[in-house]
Order: C-alpha cells, then sequence, then structure tokens
C-alpha cells in the first residue's frame, strides 16, 4: 500500500491571513483588523495581505498548475455577518464564486467556517466569554451551508480551538489578547455548545451530504525508542500529562469521545457538557508542526532541528500523532496543516527553499509509514499555499510554496513547489528519490 488513489493533496490558507480587502463589500471588523500598537511583530496588519480577494482567479489557477486535488480555505465571519443576525449576501457572492473557480479547475474545495476572524461586534458581546456566541455561530453557519453546500461536501467546523481561546483568552498573545487563565473552562464550554451547533447545522441545511471535521492543533511525545514501553510512555504524556491534555486530550476527548476532561484540579470539561455537545465527526482533521513540548518542565528541551519561530521539526511527530489520534479515536483522519516558516528573499524570480523541501519530504515519508500500517489518512493539506500573514509575527515568516512579494502582490512558485507539484503528479513516488 501506499497513498489512497484518491488521496487528497492539497494546500492550505485561511481568510484573514491572505485576503486584504478588509472592510470591502460589506465586510465588519474583526478582531483580526482591530490590533492594538505593538501586539504584531513590527506592527503589521492583514488589511492588504495577498489580496487574494480581488486576485483568487490567479490564485486558482496556480493551484492547478500545482495540481492539488483539495484547496482548504476559510470563510471570514466578518464577511458574512456585519451586525448581529444580519447576513451579508456580498460577502456570500465571493465565496460563492471561489468555490466555482475551484471546481471549474478540478479541485475540491475543503471549507473552514471559523479561522479566528470573529467580529468585532460579537467579541464586544463577550466573545468567547458569553453563551450568545453559540446562536451567532448557528446563524452563520445556517448562512453559508445554504448558500455553498450544492457544491462543497468537505466542511471543517471550527480551526485551532486550543489557540483562538487559549492564546487568545489565556495567554493573551494573539488576538483578542486577553490575559486570563482563569477563563478555561468558561470559554471551552461555550466552544464545544459552538461546535455542536455549528456541526448540527451543517447537517440540518446541507443540499449534498456533507462530511464533517474539526482542524485541531496538536502535537504528540515521540518515543524514545520503538520499544513497547517507550511507546506506552509517549502515549501517556500525549494524552494524559497536564501539559498532554491541554494540548490534546482537552478538545479531542470530549469532541470525540464524549469523555471529560480535568486538568490541574480546578479546570474541567464536565460530563454534561459532553453529553449536551456530542455530536460525532466524520473525520479528525489534524494540525501538525512539531512534537509535544512540556511547559511543566523546568529543563529546556534541545532539538536537532528547528524552524525560526523555535518550534523542533521532526517527521516523526507526523507518525506517532496519526497511529495515536487513530488508536484512540478509531476514526479517518486529515492532516489539515503541517508546513515550515522560513526567512526568505527572492532572487532573480527564484526561492531556493532545500530545507522546506527536506521538512516536506521527512513530514510525508512518516505519514506513508502510517498509511503503510493501516492509518486511514484522507488527504495532506499543507501550510501554505502562499506567504501570508502569521497572526502574531506578521510577514517575516514565509510558510508558502508560493513566494508573495507584497510590493506588487506577484507570485512566483518557490523550489519546493515544483518539488510538491511532482510528489503529487507520482502519488507520492517521488519521496522514494
Ligand atoms: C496554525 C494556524 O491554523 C495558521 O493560521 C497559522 O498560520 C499556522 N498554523 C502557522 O502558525
Amino acid at each position: 500500500m501506499s497513498f489512497p488513489k484518491d488521496f487528497l493533496w492539497g494546500v492550505s490558507t485561511s481568510a484573514t491571513q491572505i485576503e486584504g480587502a478588509y472592510d470591502e463589500d460589506g465586510k465588519c471588523l474583526s478582531i483580526r483588523d482591530c490590533l492594538p500598537e505593538g501586539k504584531i511583530k513590527n506592527n503589521e496588519n492583514a488589511k492588504i495581505a495577498c489580496d487574494h480577494y480581488h486576485l483568487y482567479k490567479k490564485d486558482v489557477a496556480l493551484l492547478k498548475e500545482l495540481g492539488v486535488k483539495s484547496y482548504r480555505f476559510s470563510i471570514n465571519m466578518s464577511r458574512i455577518m456585519p451586525l448581529y443576525d444580519e447576513i451579508n449576501e456580498r460577502g456570500l457572492e465571493f465565496y460563492s464564486k471561489l468555490v466555482d473557480e475551484l471546481l471549474a479547475n478540478g479541485i475540491e474545495p475543503i471549507v473552514t467556517l471559523y479561522h479566528w476572524d470573529m467580529p468585532f461586534w460579537l467579541y464586544e458581546m463577550g466573545g468567547w466569554r458569553t453563551r450568545k456566541v453559540v446562536k451567532y455561530f448557528e446563524i452563520y453557519a445556517k448562512a453559508v451551508v445554504e448558500k455553498l453546500s450544492d457544491r462543497v461536501k468537505y466542511w471543517i467546523t471550527f480551526n485551532e480551538p486550543s489557540c483562538f481561546l487559549f492564546n487568545g483568552y489565556v495567554q493573551g498573545v494573539h488576538a483578542p489578547f486577553i490575559k486570563n487563565p482563569l477563563l478555561i473552562s468558561k470559554i471551552s464550554r461555550n466552544f464545544f455548545h459552538a461546535n455542536a451547533a455549528v456541526t448540527r447545522a451543517i447537517r440540518k441545511y446541507a443540499k449534498e451530504k456533507p462530511l464533517v471535521g474539526l482542524s485541531f492543533a496538536t502535537s504528540p511525545k515521540v518515543p524514545e525508542t520503538e520499544s513497547k514501553e517507550d511507546i506506552e510512555k509517549a502515549r501517556q504524556i500525549t494524552f494524559e500529562t497536564p501539559s498532554g491534555i491541554l494540548a490534546n486530550t482537552w478538545f479531542l476527548d470530549p469532541i470525540l469521545a464524549k469523555k471529560p476532561a480535568k486538568v490541574y484540579g480546578i479546570y474541567r470539561v464536565s460530563k454534561k457538557t459532553c453529553e449536551e455537545c456530542y455530536e460525532p465527526l466524520d473525520f479528525i482533521g489534524l494540525n501538525n508542526y512539531a512534537p509535544f513540548v512540556d511547559y511543566t518542565s523546568k529543563e529546556k528541551p534541545t532539538y536537532e532541528w528547528t524552524n525560526m519561530l523555535g518550534w523542533e521539526n521532526n517527521g516523526k511527530g507526523l507518525y506517532w500523532l496519526t497511529r495515536f489520534v487513530y488508536e484512540r479515536y478509531h476514526m479517518p483522519l486529515m492532516i489539515t496543516e503541517n508546513g515550515l516558516p522560513l526567512k526568505e528573499e527572492l532572487k532573480e524570480g527564484k526561492v531556493h527553499d532545500e530545507e522546506r523541501i527536506r521538512y516536506i519530504k521527512e513530514y510525508l515519508v512518516n505519514l506513508e509509514r502510517a498509511i503503510n500500517e493501516g492509518v486511514p489518512v484522507l488527504g495532506y493539506s499543507y501550510w501554505s499555499f502562499m506567504d501570508n500573514f502569521e497572526r502574531a509575527e506578521g510577514y517575516e515568516p514565509r510558510f508558502g510554496l508560493v513566494y508573495v512579494d507584497y510590493k506588487n502582490e506577484e507570485r512566483y512558485f518557490k523550489d519546493s513547489a515544483y518539488y510538491y507539484k511532482d510528489i503529487i503528479a507520482t502519488s507520492g513516488k517521488k519521496l522514494e528519490e
């Protein structure tokens, strides 16, 4: 066996990170448009970003040239819900045209409904601190699904809840920059209810049978050796230690197994929440960049290979992640993000990103190992299709296969884009070279 015939070879993006047009066609401001001074590196913002909103046809032509089978993008909630339950038809129209363009080019759309762009009015109402979010997410999901579900089959309810809740409301490092650990249980509870409401809305209003997943930010402990003991120890660290719970189990267990979670004696996801919010998914979306980091440890870890943001690069993580998650939940998986940021410059229209080629190869070889051992994986989306606006780090880290020259919005294939194109064209055989 190897990569399945119908494997969804793809790339990923998200709305705010690429679209620009932050106040066009009836869009309201989101928490990511209202950035206090000093919160983002070099005080950058995403008002223009890659201008994908205006250049989407050219971008789809590049996707076609890359040869991808699928494209994961997100809908900006602030384009669709400018105020309360008002629905902005012009916002919906943009995504409808994008879906048409993708399908006309033989590319399967994978739609993420929420990738962190909460309308500012909803944040002012309380954001994740209030249960009112549930109602608005339900109205939002209904509007999008009614518009696109005659053509879209793959739906992702939320992207990385651990990041938009914990980085946004607990650590205060991402929008809306709130720092309050005591919110952990409450904001999580509101999220679990919103996720259930959105999943139910997709199934209720979809015109074609939908396949629904959620993209979890996940990181596995890589066993020291492949002995039985070391594997069990790594599994235990991944799912049962305090940092393992907050990084993985806190969201995975309640959503996928209706199982309560508890950490540090005070934070918990109750049995009641699990029961009220359980709505089985069709696949598990996994975003993975680095293996598990134990934030409670006083020892500073040393890594063989890291990226410019200090995250460990280790392809074995993708093997252990997919294996551990499958063995715990027994459901199909989809790798919805995985990628390498680099500081890069364009020279004579080229970017020689050997390090990214090495990264892609290492992670995909490990993914293939899991598939060969029987783990069902529906697809892999490299993050990201093109360079874009990275949460708190602005434009310096470039994750793309396609280089974006922000001065004139020209796009250029990096060497890694040609490499990934060959991997897709050979169904993974290229990895053997
Ligand atoms: C996580 C997020 O989903 C995405 O928005 C971000 O740019 C990448 N991973 C890299 O940090």
